[in-house]
């Protein structure tokens, strides 16, 4: 009997061309929805968990340390029902509204836009807000843009000086609408960008402060209304336009599946659905291209994740669901596929910060506990506006009987002290992958690297044991010669520094 020789995968990574992993590809996004907000971010007035103004300081810390760059709000579906007038002035007259997308509870204004823009402070990242197309007026969507934007003499800088805030915030990143094709309006792509075109011209650009209009886009493979938002908007009157894509384990909205319990098979078939990502964004991309070669137009997926049943017992219009290594394994690969994509993908949105859907963050009361996602966005901050470097390799399979996939995906960029990060994901659960890599002119002589991974795919943070599924010192890779061999394991997600 002769042992089989192990094979490698070859990688070649090179440097070229000025193509920057745009740190906007990093974002989160809150909405009212469940324990978002509330119970989030947001604690009651008389609160014993410690806070600055309502606001979590344990949760902000924790969302500092991964440098979140934008934060999306007031939603989501959300969004297109929310009336911004209602959220600002003293706080016990603020009116109150039934928040019908989300569980039908009632939505009492107190976290509004100063609130909003205070924990964008605290946070030191972009808000990107988006306006109400659905079922709010031009003079609306307008007026919020003055109140947030304007240094002069009007109604509305005179309302927000009132309220405590005599600068304008300077709000850069502007949703016009979301999802218009559904809970947004339910348009037709030719009507709404025919709307886009009329809110966008009201939502002024005041000086020193230029709006990054952001069209509501496509629903997954909806390849049609892109077509017609590039060609009815064009390149010269958006700043981006959108896409949401979820990951549905069963393909199947009725029934998703469970976060926490599923075997191989159902394992296979989400990550399956998770890697379309790739397919989905090249098509829009491609589309994109041809009205817009010179790339103006950012391709935004400003929804994304896992979306899985809600956890037993809890409110099924709160969306709220436990995050295992699986979900670290989709959003390694997911940001792989956006920083692969970063010529056209220049900002994108994991669904939902806490405690809704992929969450980075779950809590419940003072006790707080970070995700496996958390783990993830933690590793691979190091690409955040670091040069693109284009790799070329042929994926081994991850095989389940008849059926495969690629079990490896991978991205790689070149911070401006020449550090070059690469980050590896093996979706395979049983086997490793040995890896030779060639990284042409760039120059390094030291590798070091973090892990993440576990027993089991099922495994999750609890506020029991919050530290199961946590990032850990990795030493599988080494130099050898000019190239960089590394052993990876089975279901994992590294991230090298070469310097
Ligand atoms: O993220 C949850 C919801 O999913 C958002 O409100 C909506 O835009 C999408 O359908």
């Amino acid at each position: 009997m002769f042992a089989c020789a192990q094979t490698e995968t070859l990688l070649t990574i090179k440097s070229s061309g000025d193509q920057t992993v745009s740190r906007h590809i990093y974002g989160h996004f809150s909405e009212h929805l469940g324990r978002c907000i509330y119970d989030g971010f947001w604690v009651d007035e008389n609160s014993t968990i410690p806070n600055k103004g309502r606001i979590r300081l344990d949760v902000v810390e924790a969302l500092k340390k991964i440098k979140v760059p934008n934060l999306r709000w007031p939603g989501g579906c959300f969004a297109d029902e929310y009336h911004w007038r209602d959220g600002i002035g003293p706080r016990d007259q603020r009116p109150k509204m039934v928040n019908t997308n989300w569980g039908g509870v009632i939505e009492d204004n107190s976290f509004g836009t100063h609130e909003f823009l205070d924990l964008c402070k605290m946070l030191d990242c972009e808000p990107y807000i988006a306006g109400n197309v659905g079922s709010g007026t031009v003079e609306e969507m307008a007026k919020w843009v003055e109140y947030l934007n304007f240094d002069g003499v009007s109604p509305m800088t005179a309302i927000r000086k009132q309220n405590g805030m005599d600068k304008p915030w300077k709000v850069s990143f502007w949703g016009v609408g979301n999802e218009s094709w559904g809970c947004g309006g339910n348009m037709t792509a030719d009507y709404y960008s025919d709307l886009y075109r009329r809110y966008a011209t009201y939502a002024r650009d005041y000086a020193g402060a230029p709006l990054k209009r952001i069209a509501s886009g496509a629903n997954a493979e909806d390849y049609n209304w892109t077509e017609t938002c590039m060609k009815n908007i064009g390149p010269g009157r958006m700043w981006g336009l959108t896409l949401h894509y979820y990951t549905l384990p069963t393909g199947n909205w009725k029934s998703k599946g469970s976060a926490t319990k599923f075997d191989e098979e159902q394992y296979f078939n989400t990550m399956k659905n998770c890697l379309r990502m790739e397919e989905i964004v090249s098509k829009h991309a491609a589309i994109m291209d041809k009205y817009d070669p010179k790339k103006r137009v950012a391709l935004v997926v400003d929804e994304w994740g896992i979306w899985t049943d809600v956890e037993p017992g809890t409110n099924p219009g709160f969306l709220y669901q436990q995050n295992s290594l699986r979900d670290a394994l989709i959003a390694g690969t997911t940001l792989n596929i956006f920083n692969n994509h970063s010529d056209r993908v220049k900002m994108a949105n994991l669904a939902q910060t806490i405690n809704v859907l992929q969450a980075l963050i779950l809590t419940e009361k003072d006790k707080m506990l970070l995700t496996p996602t958390y783990h993830v966005f933690d590793l691979y901050k190091l690409h955040m506006d670091a040069k693109y470097l284009p790799i070329n390799f042929a994926s081994p399979d991850y095989k389940l009987g008849d059926k495969k996939i690629a079990a490896l995906n991978v991205s790689a960029s070149q911070d401006s002290t020449g550090a070059v990060h690469i980050s590896l994901v093996n979706l395979d659960p049983k086997n490793k992958i040995s890896l030779n890599t060639d990284l042409g002119n760039l120059k390094w002589k030291t590798v070091t690297g973090q892990i993440l991974t576990s027993a089991q795919l099922t495994d999750i943070n609890t506020f029991a044991v919050s530290n199961k599924v946590v990032n850990a010192k990795f030493s599988g890779a080494k130099k050898s010669g000019n190239m960089l061999k590394v052993e990876l394991p089975a279901k994992s997600i590294v991230v090298l520094e070469l310097k």
